[in-house]
């Protein structure tokens, strides 16, 4: 039942999105100011060398910070933008939907932020001890995506993801995609773009949702992701589709933010077979931020390189502060 309706909504949707958009238009218009800022500037991925940020990209980070942030808050609150600090921060933000009940299903909410023109979709994340919890070996468990959300044809059995990942993101999957194409829908005059956040488990569901968007929407619906405390979601081939359709391509954006020797990003272990894709901006102790080529860039200046073992992280981290945003509602 969901599967027929999921797919009769997917293809009306494809059909409606395609069609609504002239196709002469010049692309570099419809970017967001803080999407185009933070491509100039970033030295890609593919730059061989780790490249420090500028403090103006680094503060173009901080709405996006403290939308991560506010996917802490109660449904009842974010639904009409009365969070306290974490929605004061964003405040002409319009939101559309919420929902979860913050213990089976984290909290989620959509809206539209008219100031860069993009839809923005935030998941709650989990405290540090449950996170750490729910990469401990017992639930390392891959499975392919959920074929109902994600078509086969794109996304073979051999590509495969967390399953307590996969079953969190199913719950709230379709919910979001309809209250993402309303906002695109209503915004279509100014073909904004979509926007993915999350901190933790947050930055996890946020990534299902960003893979199933882009292998949905057609590629006029620009797709940034911004992640902190990202901890690893799927295998290699996963990491390679993310960096195929995310990372590597110029109209879409990824970026992943690890603080410190937060220990969350090296779990699940390599060993296990999980791999990060690229797109790694690390948090320094001296509060640089580093950009950082490849997918699990080795290096003592990034995640995968200043914490060796989970005992010499520090979980204290995984919170932040991220320029001065601390993950949590208060
Ligand atoms: C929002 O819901 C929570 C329970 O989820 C409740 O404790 C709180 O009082 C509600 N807040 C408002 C402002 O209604
Ligand atoms: C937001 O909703 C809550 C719960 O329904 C209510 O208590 C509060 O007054 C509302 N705030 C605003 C700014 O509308
Ligand atoms: C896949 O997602 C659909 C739609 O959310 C859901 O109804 C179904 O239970 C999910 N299947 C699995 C195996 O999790």
């Amino acid at each position: 039942m969901a599967r027929l309706f999921f797919h009769t909504l997917v293809l009306s949707t494809l059909v409606y999105l395609t069609t609504a958009i002239p196709t002469t238009r010049n692309s570099p218009s419809f970017l967001l100011p803080v999407h185009l800022k933070a491509k100039a500037d970033i030295p890609s991925p593919l730059f061989p060398s780790i490249k420090t940020l500028t403090s103006p990209v680094i503060s173009s980070f901080k709405p996006y910070s403290y939308y991560a942030s506010a996917a802490y808050c109660t449904p009842n609150t974010t639904i009409n933008w009365s969070c306290g600090a974490n929605c004061d921060a964003n405040s002409g933000f319009k939101p559309s939907a919420a929902g979860g009940d913050g213990t089976d299903t984290q909290f989620w909410y959509v809206g539209y932020d008219a100031n860069i023109n993009t839809v923005v979709v935030a998941h709650q994340g989990t405290d540090k001890h449950s996170i750490m919890a729910l990469l401990d070996d017992a639930d390392i468990l891959m499975t392919p995506l959920n074929s109902t959300l994600f078509p086969t044809s794109t996304f073979p059995d051999s590509m495969q993801v967390h399953k307590g990942f996969s079953d969190d993101h199913s719950r709230t999957a379709i919910d979001i995609y309809v209250a993402v194409v309303n906002e695109i829908v209503a915004n279509i005059d100014k073909t904004p773009s979509v926007t993915l956040i999350g901190h933790s488990l947050g930055a996890a569901l946020s990534l299902l949702d960003a893979v199933m968007f882009v292998s949905h929407f057609p590629d006029w619906v620009h797709i940034q992701y911004i992640g902190y405390g990202l901890p690893r979601v799927g295998n290699q081939e996963f990491a390679d589709y993310v960096d195929a359709h995310l990372v590597m391509t110029s109209d879409n954006g990824f970026w992943r933010i690890t603080n410190k020797k937060d220990p969350v990003p090296i779990n699940p272990g390599k060993f296990l077979g999980y791999h990060h894709p690229s797109g790694e901006v690390h948090i320094e102790e001296t509060n640089a931020w580093d950009s950082c080529p490849g997918q699990d860039n080795p290096s003592s200046l990034c995640i995968v390189g200043a914490v060796d073992n989970d005992f010499v992280g520090d979980l204290d981290n995984h919170d932040g502060p991220y320029d001065g945003v601390t993950m949590g509602c208060d």
